[in-house]
């Protein structure tokens, strides 16, 4: 590997790695949105409130219905009536749900509990909140409302465990020990959240992503960006304040989106996260080959994408920045990237080119600092970046690691904007990393040109019934949440970031010894990345030429799994993880083995 230490072939993106997330395989509802009730709107399901059950000894001793006729906001017009015909202090009745494969109770933790409720005339409550193992029927927590109104009004309590086992195995439980009736909506239970946010997301994924140090969001997706249907699309004026004004709506993903991670929400993650959003914008077509011509039909979709933009990074002293701030957030976040619809080769009337100018023309007229990125080749604007999408096995990606070698430097920049090797499920085995760990660097090699990337899916709840798409990078249960040989070449990649892309040659290697290398000069650092894709060992033979002085030892960082099979799982989170280590024998000639299937970054200090 010959290494022209002083010689910069291109500045490497400064953004390069980031996150792609749309709602799939449970990300949000079930995933990374802390809230522990499932269907907490009735909607899941319109003809029977599903996940919700009698909480009885005797189940005949209530009812359960979903009721159209009355509900606590013009979005939420229905609720779940619940009729009591027996109940007393000894033999409580009323209703539970089962959360998402289970609600997980922790010792020593807060809960925050609420509901909307309202009662029948001749029912005042009590109602009991508790959080009861499934097992044992006894209660980790719980809180009494003394009585309920006869109108709809918000309630909320705090649960609080003692030195309880840690555990799914619960429910959550809502009794009473007076016959009668009352109508529930919007029942809710946030355990502690991702920097202390109401409604906010949880814990353990967040830490997961924060260590990938990401440095944008592609939000909100993805096939869930567009919908089914044109009424299925991402409407983001309707997940925007309070949840109980949020109508909710079916998503592709054959699973029904609670929306209590809006459009502030995403916002927010990214400000926790210290990444950039990248908003993608409604633009016109659904996946059922459903679209809007140009012209007069897309305006009021234009005027949505611009209202939207408004929303995220317009003053206090606009409209849509004035409603961002009633939502709790007067400060607007910074935006520079907007995507103009998702994978628009599939719209088989050709519409989008049309349609692409149509907000090209719109949001470069009111903001002249966005670049607007196009989800296929247009001929009619040059978009500013152009959106790739690659799912691939890790042999293509190990022959097509010089794709981008030859692209335009003058042009249109790209953005790697979906792409995994698709091997090994819920989450990608150790080949797969390979495959992926490959393709990043060709990626790095090209990130003058290719400016952003995102693997996707994000996240699946490995659950029966969890996944609707295979491969993704992160898989969690109720409890516990772990990362894939993936995710960590992600974070070897994205923690060893160069600023310049160093000029560079790899000879008479075997075919499946992939490379980058990059530097930060005013660090005095030089990163090599390494994959060795073979089930043997590779030595390969280093050249630091132009260098004036080269430390001994460097840092090296490897993950390597004995087989391209092995991988990570919910039940052996931690199998292949990076490990650090260091290389002595550094000089302007050295020698390194690289292990078989293995990938390593090489960190060394180099002027
Ligand atoms: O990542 C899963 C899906 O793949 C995305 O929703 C879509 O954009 C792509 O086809």
């Amino acid at each position: 590997l010959n290494i022209q230490v002083d010689k910069s072939v291109g500045a490497s993106s400064p953004i390069l790695h980031g996150l792609m997330t749309e709602e799939i395989n449970y990300s949000y509802d079930g995933g990374l949105y802390a809230e522990l009730i499932r269907n907490r709107t009735f909607q899941d399901d319109a003809s029977s409130p599903v996940h919700w059950s009698i909480a009885a000894n005797d189940k005949n001793a209530a009812t359960i219905d979903i009721d159209k006729t009355t509900g606590p906001s013009t979005a939420l017009p229905l609720s779940l009536k619940v009729s009591v015909a027996a109940a007393s202090t000894t033999d409580p009745a009323g209703v539970q749900n089962d959360g998402f494969w289970g609600i997980a109770v922790r010792p020593h933790t807060q809960y925050k509990a609420s509901f909307y409720a309202k009662a029948d005339a001749g029912f005042s409550g009590p109602l009991k909140i508790s959080l009861i193992d499934n097992s044992t029927g006894v209660s980790a927590a719980s809180a009494v409302i003394p009585s309920l109104s006869q109108e709809w009004k918000r309630y909320s309590v705090v649960l609080t465990t003692k030195d309880v086992k840690p555990s799914a195995a619960n429910h959550f439980a809502l009794t009473t020990t007076h016959p009668g009736t009352f109508w529930l909506q919007l029942v809710s239970v946030f355990p502690p959240t991702y920097a202390n946010r109401s409604n906010g997301n949880r814990q353990d994924i967040m830490e997961l992503l924060a260590a990938m140090k990401p440095s944008f969001l592609r939000l909100p997706g993805g096939n869930y960006l567009e919908g089914d249907h044109i009424p299925e699309r991402y409407e983001w004026k309707k997940t925007i304040g309070p949840l109980v004004d949020r109508p909710t709506h079916p998503s592709p993903w054959r699973y029904h989106s609670s929306d209590g991670l809006g459009l502030l929400e995403f916002l927010e993650w990214c400000e926790d996260l210290k990444m950039q959003p990248l908003l993608a914008v409604y633009a016109g077509y659904s996946m059922k080959q459903e679209h809007i011509d140009a012209g007069p039909a897309l305006e009021p979709y234009v005027q949505d994408a611009l209202d939207e933009i408004e929303y995220v990074s317009g003053g206090t002293d606009t409209k849509w920045g004035a409603i961002r701030a009633r939502d709790g957030h007067p400060k607007p976040f910074a935006l520079k990237y907007v995507e103009v619809g998702n994978e628009d080769w599939f719209d088989k009337s050709k519409s989008y080119d049309a349609r692409f100018a149509q907000f090209y023309d719109a949001i470069k007229k009111s903001h002249s600092e966005i670049q607007v990125i196009a989800t296929t080749q247009v001929t009619s604007r040059q978009p500013d970046v152009l959106d790739d999408h690659y799912y691939r096995k890790a042999e293509q990606f190990f022959d097509d690691v010089h794709h981008y070698d030859k692209t335009s430097r003058t042009g249109t920049k790209i953005m790697v904007g979906e792409w995994a090797t698709r091997e090994g499920e819920p989450t990608p085995d150790f080949n797969a990393a390979l495959g992926d760990a490959a393709w990043m660097t060709g990626m790095e090699r090209n990130s003058d040109v290719i400016i952003m990337h995102s693997y996707a899916p994000l996240f699946v709840n490995v659950n029966p019934g969890g996944m609707q798409w295979k491969t993704d990078l992160i898989g969690y249960d109720a409890m516990s949440s772990y990362g894939s040989p993936s995710y960590y070449a992600q974070v070897m990649f994205s923690n060893h970031r160069g600023t310049q892309i160093v000029d560079s040659t790899l000879t008479n290697a075997d075919k499946r010894v992939f490379y980058s290398v990059t530097s930060d000069p005013t660090k005095g650092v030089l990163y090599l990345k390494l994959v060795n894709a073979t089930a043997t060992k590779q030595q390969l033979d280093i050249n630091l030429n132009g260098a004036k002085h080269i430390a001994l030892s460097a840092k090296l960082t490897t993950l390597h799994a004995s087989s391209p099979t092995e991988t990570n799982s919910i039940t052996e989170p931690r199998k292949i993880v990076p490990t650090d280590s260091s290389l002595s024998n550094v000089s302007s000639h050295f020698s390194h083995d690289l292990p078989p299937y293995s990938i390593q970054v090489v960190e060394l200090n180099v002027r």
